[in-house]
């Protein structure tokens, strides 16, 4: 029989093979009653279907002392008009942003605003909404996405950050080919988010969760320092955390921790209280299918949490669980 150990690694491995499955997320998106559903177990990490969820619990957050990112959720966008939807949905957001006054960070994939069509259309998606944010103190900031895309996201990101400097970019230390990506990026104290990693990746290209994925984030880190980068320290893994702070990282100038919305609100508040800068990284929007699933790979007990969280009287609030 199976070890629990056995079983939590096979569910990882069920679930990211699930999250590209877009044939399954379709299937979700049109049976109603699943949707709503599964809506609630996505509910712990997305804070609603529109921008006014993710607002509303950004400016509470910001209240209670975190910075925060806000992302529309979506990827792999395969036409034109709806690459054209998502970033008009950003513009908005941006605009509202300004409009509260909240310094805050925009993330997205580029994939959701053309990178699936061509470099070309999602290098002028991102150039307006760069022109946009110009002198706002709001970030954009570009997620990594598998790693067949990672050499036309470096490329697209050098090219705007050359061009902007309130763009930043998340490398993810599981690959390989990280280290020297990060040696060719310009610093210039530009904002990099260090990740592990949430795809599934064949072994040449990239070393799953282990000790020996820790020591390479944590070199990683030390590189990034040298080359000037300011730095978002973006896990929930408590040993990275203790041992960044350890080192002396924490307080560094331009470092922050990052956390998902609804992962570890305790390790949060924990480190907010302590005086290190946190900040939550909120989401909106319909297309929350992959992100639940990685986030249920990343920690199996979270299928126990999602059967919890659908069957419980009231819909998950997980603002309220932060300090
Ligand atoms: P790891 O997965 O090893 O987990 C360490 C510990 O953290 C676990 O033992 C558990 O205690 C806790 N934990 C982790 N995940 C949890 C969960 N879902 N629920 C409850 N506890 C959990 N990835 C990517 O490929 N591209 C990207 O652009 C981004 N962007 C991004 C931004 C930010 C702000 C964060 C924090 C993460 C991302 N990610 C990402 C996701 C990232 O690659 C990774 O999959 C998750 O952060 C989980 O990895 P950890 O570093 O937390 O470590």
């Amino acid at each position: 029989m199976a070890t629990t150990i056995d079983l939590e690694k096979q569910l990882t491995e069920t679930m990211k093979s699930i999250a590209r499955r877009s044939d399954l997320k379709a299937y979700v998106e049109r049976t109603p009653s699943l949707y709503h559903l599964l809506q609630r177990a996505a509910a712990r990490y997305v804070t609603g279907d529109d921008r006014a969820a993710g607002l509303e619990a950004g400016r509470m957050l910001v209240n209670k002392g975190y910075a925060i990112s806000l992302e529309y959720i979506g990827e792999n966008t395969e036409d034109i008009r709806s690459c054209e939807a998502a970033a008009l949905e950003m513009e908005q957001l941006i605009q509202a942003l300004i409009e509260l006054g909240i310094a805050a960070r925009v993330s997205f994939d580029l994939s959701h605003i053309g990178l699936s069509i061509d470099d070309a259309f999602a290098f002028k998606q991102l150039a307006a909404l760069a022109e946009q944010t110009r002198q706002t103190g709001i970030e954009l900031f570009i997620s990594m996405e598998e790693s067949a895309k990672t050499e036309a996201i470096l490329a697209i990101y050098e090219r705007a950050a050359a061009l902007y400097p309130n763009i930043g970019i998340t490398l993810q230390a599981q690959l390989h080919s990280t280290t020297q990506h990060l040696n060719a990026l310009q610093a210039d104290s530009r904002r990099l988010r260090l990740v592990k990693g949430a795809y599934q990746e064949p072994e040449q290209l990239a070393i799953s969760r282990s000790d020996a994925l820790n020591q390479r984030y944590l070199h990683l880190l030390e590189q990034a320092f040298d080359r000037g980068h300011r730095v978002s320290i973006a896990t929930h893994d408590e040993r990275i955390v203790d041992e960044a702070i350890a080192r002396g990282w924490a307080l560094k100038p331009g470092v922050e921790f990052e956390m998902l919305y609804g992962i570890r609100p305790d390790l949060s508040s924990k480190l907010k209280r302590a005086g290190y800068p946190v900040r939550i990284y909120l989401t909106y929007g319909h297309e929350w299918y992959l992100y639940l699933c990685h986030r249920i790979a990343e920690y199996p007990p979270n299928l126990y949490q999602a059967v919890i969280d659908i069957a419980a009287d009231r819909p998950v609030d997980s603002v309220m669980d932060y300090e």
